[in-house]
């Protein structure tokens, strides 16, 4: 049985896509190479450059490939830049996804496995989060990953689709043996403009808004290993082909940590300084994001193994040298 895994050429998806071959999975890549340089695939990765949103190419690529699970990570993924342009990310992970998606009925595709987003609730009433709270996005990128979920929920109903939507808080770290990195374009993300900053690489950090009502006054994030998210999709993917219905799952660690402990955490990892100075807040972040990760336990035993946030940054710092 083989796999198309979207996006497969990213950052978490091409951790997957390592942690799915050495599972001995059958897999192949559909990537449009818009998210900077692609990440080296394994070998007997059949890596396919197309559009998600293309049916016909789809179609007659899951026939050939006799695909029974499509595992979809391609899509837009800034959530400042989905403010701005709404329209592009309605069209890329809305519209285009929808697309994939009727190719995968008419293909017979059996389970769906979505890269879904911490950014469906919004402003959270309390942490940690669990998959109950009321889903209030409060920009177009996480409107959009929620649309989704609702349209795989009924793919299901009416088809029998079996789905699982992984809510990830925020992925960081990269493979211990250093081959493949987060490299976004352009990068936006705290765990490497720190270490770019103390290395040289990149400007100094700015921290966004030193006075949230936090212990430090800097926001709290639940970082979760991107090893530890490929592993969760295998998780996902069995409880799947065992003929479980899986829905929506966070995908967090349960523990927060602020900015100020990222910037200590990546001092003490490089033996120097971070540079960086205290900037205003920027728009659309909660003070607080942290998952309730007990149901991915409970539903499929899954557990963090590399998420501590010494081991994330060690392990970034190791993939960026
Ligand atoms: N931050 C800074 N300076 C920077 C970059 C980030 O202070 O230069 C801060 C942010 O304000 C935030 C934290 O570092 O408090 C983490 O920011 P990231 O941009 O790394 O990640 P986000 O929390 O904004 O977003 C990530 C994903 C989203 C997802 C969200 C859900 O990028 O796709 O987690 O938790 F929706």
């Amino acid at each position: 049985m083989t796999m198309m895994v979207t996006g497969g050429a990213g950052f978490v998806g091409s951790h997957f896509v390592r942690a799915a071959r050495d599972a001995g999975r059958r897999v192949i890549v559909l990537d449009d190479l818009s998210g900077g340089s692609p990440a080296p695939l394994p070998e007997g990765v059949k890596l396919i450059h197309g559009d998600v949103g293309d049916r016909a190419l789809l179609r007659s690529l899951l026939r050939e490939h006799r695909a029974s699970t499509i595992v979809h990570f391609a899509g837009k993924i800034q959530v400042g830049e989905s403010v701005r342009k709404p329209g592009l990310y309605f069209d890329v992970n809305l519209i285009r996804s929808l697309s994939l998606l009727e190719a995968a009925r008419e293909a017979d595709v059996k389970h769906f496995i979505f890269s879904s987003s911490a950014a469906i609730y919004g402003t959270p009433d309390r942490v940690p989060i669990p998959e109950t709270a009321a889903a209030r996005p409060v920009n177009p990128y996480g409107a959009t990953k929620l649309a989704l979920e609702h349209a795989l929920d009924g793919y299901g109903v009416a088809h029998g689709l079996r789905w699982a939507a992984l809510r990830y808080f925020n992925a960081a770290g990269a493979h211990p043996d250093g081959t493949l990195r987060e490299a976004h374009k352009p990068e936006t993300h705290l765990v490497p403009l720190a270490l770019d900053a103390a290395l040289g690489a990149g400007p100094p950090l700015t921290v966004y808004g030193a006075d949230y009502p936090t212990e430090d006054g800097t926001c709290i994030r639940d970082y979760i290993h991107v090893c530890d998210l490929a592993s969760a999709h295998l998780a996902a993917l069995q409880a799947l082909e065992a003929g479980r219905q899986v829905g929506a799952v966070n995908l967090g660690t349960g523990r927060g940590y602020s900015v100020r402990e990222v910037l200590e955490a990546t001092a003490v990892v490089l033996k120097r300084p971070v540079p960086h100075s205290a900037g205003a807040r920027r728009a659309g972040d909660p003070a607080e994001l942290v998952a309730d990760a007990s149901r991915a336990r409970e539903l499929f035993g899954w557990t963090p193994q590399r998420s501590s946030l010494h081991t994330i940054v060690e392990d970034a710092a190791r993939s960026r040298r």
